[in-house]
């Protein structure tokens, strides 16, 4: 005859470890829906327009990067450390469609609108 604690070893071989399972699985997807609420909250999003700005890496774009991007980047304090990711689509994918960076704050709409100004211009340095 099986002893109780054989026979709740196995529910618990059968049904505990799924149970266990699913417990984590929740657990982390409510963890990650905390980590997110927990960021700095961004601003709605805006669909930046160029204001007509005749905007260049040098005189607009630079002094913009330089405030809100080195910190955490210490590449892109030139036009040649950004180079990959506007080359790549990165930088206009999280500047200015995501908006995801910067990543602890906002740019204004009239920084992402000058921005614009310079992605439509094809990115020149000058
Ligand atoms: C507070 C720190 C911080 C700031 C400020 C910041 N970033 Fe980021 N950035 C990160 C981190 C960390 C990642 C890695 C992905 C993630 O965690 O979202 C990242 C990822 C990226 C990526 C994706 C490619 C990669 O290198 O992984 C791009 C492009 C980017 N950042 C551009 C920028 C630009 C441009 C700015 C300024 C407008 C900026 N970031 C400001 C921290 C920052």
């Amino acid at each position: 005859m099986k002893s109780p604690s054989t026979a709740s070893s196995v529910f618990f071989s059968k049904f505990g470890l799924r149970h266990v399972f699913i417990a984590l699985t929740m657990l982390l997807a409510f963890g990650s829906v905390t980590v997110s609420a927990g960021c700095k909250k961004k601003k709605n999003k805006v669909t930046p327009v160029c204001d007509g700005t005749n905007a260049t890496y040098n005189s607009t774009v630079k002094s913009i990067v330089n405030a809100n991007c080195v910190s955490c980047h210490s590449s892109y304090s030139s036009y040649s450390g950004l180079s990959g990711i506007i080359s790549n689509g990165q930088f206009n994918q999280h500047v200015q469609v995501d908006q995801d960076m910067p990543k602890d704050g906002d740019l204004s709409a009239d920084e992402l609108n000058k921005i614009q100004c310079w992605v439509d211009a094809g990115y020149p340095e000058n």
